[in-house]
């Protein structure tokens, strides 16, 4: 069969699929334009594809022998998910493999936000280091501190026990409470949304993005915040609302924020690159060597399975496909 792979993956693995199928790679830093990613598409049986692919509706419209769609990273926005089904498209994503690193980094953006890291550097390498002195360059201690966790999934929960490292209190927010014994095991406390926003030091964002979450941090929740709270995204950017988070800052309402993603990536919104108390990364949540590859041969185990007729590990929607389990 033809498959698609957007993204130029280490021979070792592209051979993989190759021992089974045809394979086209679309090389190059830049992703695709929609419009060759969907003449690319034509004839193919799937696709390896990653957050930078919109699969719309309009795109699977125009494909005619589309079996999977096999998407490089746990969170999949950038999939129609019911047009999938639809069309009898399988979709999987890459769980798991990518939870302790996107858990490291939003530990490191907790650090690097309370403590001035990047401001820090920054000063040191344009040589305006002169002296050490005793009350300048002071940030917010985070052991000891109350960390509200919004989303306690996979990622939600390793960034608890992570925290627990740090003696942080750890409050969380979820759309299913866990049972008791689970909060007890992982040390949580669930709390009403409001209620985090009000008690938490820190609020880390770990929900995926769907409709009911998109702005789920506007106006209204940054006002609820802790005055001198900060604000920790790797989850996706649209959950935030960039402009409210932009006027919560200016007003020094909220003491700082710390952003994997954005709202509308890959742009980010002026005035916080201009902020002192912004840290910004450029979406690097699962960006190890160990994490990038594994969530690879995740994918491409799910990618030829589906195209074996198997049940993929990571299926988003066999049951909807009314496939039998084997
Ligand atoms: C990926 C991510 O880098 O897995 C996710 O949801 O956001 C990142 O880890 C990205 O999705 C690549 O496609």
């Amino acid at each position: 069969m033809n498959v698609l792979v957007s993204i130029a993956l280490p021979d070792d693995l592209i051979s993989k699929i190759k021992s089974e199928h045809s394979v086209t790679v679309h090389h190059g830093n830049q992703p695709m334009d929609p419009e060759e990613l969907r003449s690319l598409l034509r004839g193919k049986h799937g696709i390896l594809c990653t957050i930078t692919d919109k699969i719309d509706r309009e795109l699977l419209n125009n494909t005619d022998r589309l079996m999977v769609v096999a998407n490089y990273g746990v969170g999949y926005d950038n999939i129609d998910l019911e047009a999938c089904t639809e069309k009898g498209v399988l979709v999987t994503n890459t769980p798991d493999v990518l939870t302790d690193a996107t858990a490291d980094l939003a530990m490191a953006l907790i650090l690097a936000v309370a403590r001035r890291v990047v401001e820090g550097d920054l000063m040191v390498r344009e040589n305006r280091f002169q002296a050490w002195t005793p009350f300048g360059f002071l940030g917010s201690e985070v052991s000891g501190k109350t960390l509200g966790i919004v989303g306690l999934g996979r990622i939600g929960k390793a960034v608890a026990r992570r925290a627990h490292g740090f003696s942080m209190k750890v409050l969380y927010y979820n759309r299913n409470r866990l049972a008791p014994e689970h909060e007890q095991d992982l040390g949580v406390q669930y709390v009403d949304f409001m209620d985090l926003l009000q008690e938490s030091d820190f609020v880390s964002i770990h929900v995926p993005l769907t409709r009911q979450t998109r702005h789920m941090i506007g106006t209204k929740e940054l006002a609820a915040m802790k005055s001198g709270a900060y604000l920790i995204n790797t989850s996706r950017g649209p959950v935030v609302d960039e402009g409210a988070l932009v006027n919560a800052l200016r007003n020094g309402h909220i003491a700082g924020a710390a952003l994997d993603v954005y709202e509308r990536e890959p742009l980010v919104h002026p005035e916080l690159l201009k902020m002192k108390n912004t840290v910004l990364l450029p979406h690097l949540g699962s960006a190890t060597s160990e994490t990038r590859r594994k969530m690879a041969q995740r994918a491409i185990e799910n990618l030829l399975a589906a195209l074996r007729n198997e049940r993929p590990r990571d299926c988003l929607n066999w049951e909807q496909l009314n496939k039998a389990t084997p």
